[in-house]
């Protein structure tokens, strides 16, 4: 899946994210539960987490990672082609998080959808959008994960709420000739193990009543043992598939960027892969486990600290909800020099932003102007006007 058979490339050329400034600390969350700093670090590596102000929602957190990673890229909102939104905490059940991004992005020329697939959202929508390039079917593509996972966590379970952090990330994918960019990925599921990760309420099942949320049905409810189990049985054989699929040796992988949910499950494949620790970026110390944005904070990262570099092969790997696995091999590099915006630039990309608010207020006015005018006289089968 996902390799190109056209010779069209689907490249990564722009990235990033967005965290909140809101820091919990695992003694902080001790105030809360009944848990302490030393059980969370040596169950989970995980010291702290970002949680969502009252005004950053999954919308608005992607928009801002999206921002970033089109001015990274040097692509112009109307230039994209496509938004896939991979959350599991998406900003309503629909319209879809993606169209309010487009909207606020201003990108009109945009498709736009969510993607659900738990924490694997973002390889999902990563395979989806590349393919959606090597097929000729779009140029530009815009992938972002956003997570407020905060607010569907049951702050009274201790053995959830440790877990979880809030932010997004985004990458831009766009068209090349020039080999490289994604070069395979394979996209996994088995639906037999869906109740092991499941908020069982406020879908079609059980819609959300006053019972729904007296039970707590609107939580995260997770058995972290199974998944453990299954998250560190999948891990190393989607890096291994992965790699064999673009005839790559998993030993001249120099990065791995896994989702970022637990070290222990981490090391648990660094030593099936007979790989050390340090090929793996880890930044769960500092996150938590984001779901959807956190291989893409992960990239952001890892590109920052310079650990990964043009011509390097990277293999993403996720894991999560559903239960979905996937794995992506990246041939790390964007086919032109990375566009350094200049400070023109910058601020003709914020008139751009400022325009698309505008443009959204206008068109929701014309849609009301609309809504109150008489709708047009229905005409008979022959064309004649009913009396
Ligand atoms: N503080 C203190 N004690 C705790 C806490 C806590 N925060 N949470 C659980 N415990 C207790 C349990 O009650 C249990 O006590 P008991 O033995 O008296 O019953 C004990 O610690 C051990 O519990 P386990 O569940 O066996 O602990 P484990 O070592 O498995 O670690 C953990 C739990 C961290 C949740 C682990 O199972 C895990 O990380 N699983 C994977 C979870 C994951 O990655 N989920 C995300 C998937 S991606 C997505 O789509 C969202």
């Amino acid at each position: 899946m996902a390799e190109s058979k056209n010779g069209r490339h689907a490249h990564i050329v722009g990235w990033g994210k967005y965290v909140p400034s809101k820091v919990l600390t695992n003694a902080d969350l001790a105030q809360i539960v009944d848990t302490s700093d030393e059980w969370i670090v040596t169950r989970t590596g995980i010291h702290e987490r970002r949680i969502a102000g009252p005004k950053d929602t999954s919308a608005s957190m992607g928009l801002i990672a999206a921002k970033e990673a089109l001015e990274h890229a040097g692509v112009r909102p109307h230039e994209v082609d496509l938004i896939i939104v991979a959350t599991a905490t998406p900003e309503y059940a629909f319209p879809a998080t993606a169209c309010l991004i487009q909207d606020a992005l201003g990108a009109v020329n945009a498709g736009a959808f969510d993607l659900s697939a738990g924490c694997t959202g973002f390889m999902y929508a990563l395979a989806v959008g590349a393919q959606a390039i090597q097929s000729g079917a779009h140029k530009i593509v815009l992938v972002i994960g956003s997570e407020t996972l905060s607010r569907i966590m049951d702050w009274k379970d201790r053995s959830t709420c440790v877990l979880f952090g809030d932010g997004a990330g985004a990458i831009v994918l766009s068209a090349g000739n020039s080999s490289g960019g994604i070069l395979s990925t394979i996209c996994r599921s088995d639906g037999s193990g869906g109740d092991l990760l499941i908020v069982p309420g406020g879908g079609s099942r059980c819609p959300t009543s006053h019972q729904t949320v007296d039970q707590g049905l609107h939580f995260i409810k997770m058995n972290g043992r199974e998944v453990f189990r299954f998250a560190a049985r999948v891990m190393d054989k989607s890096a291994r598939e992965v790699a064999a699929r673009a005839g790559i040796d998993i030993g001249d992988v120099q990065l791995i960027i896994p989702h970022q949910a637990n070290l222990r499950i981490i090391r648990a494949a660094a030593r099936a892969l007979d790989l050390p620790e340090e090929r793996f970026f880890i930044n769960l110390q500092y996150y938590g486990n984001t779901s959807s944005a956190s291989i893409p904070i992960a990239i952001c990262e890892a590109v920052e600290q310079g650990k990964l570099n043009p011509g390097d092969h990277c293999i993403l790997v996720g894991f999560g909800a559903g239960l979905t696995w996937a794995a992506t091999l990246v041939k790390w590099g964007a086919p032109k020099p990375l566009h350094e915006m200049t400070r023109f630039e910058r601020i003709y990309a914020r008139l751009l932003y400022l325009g698309a608010g505008i443009r959204s207020r206008l068109m929701r006015a014309l849609l009301r102007i609309e809504s109150a005018l008489p709708l047009p006289r229905s005409s008979d089968r022959n064309g004649k006007r009913k009396k």
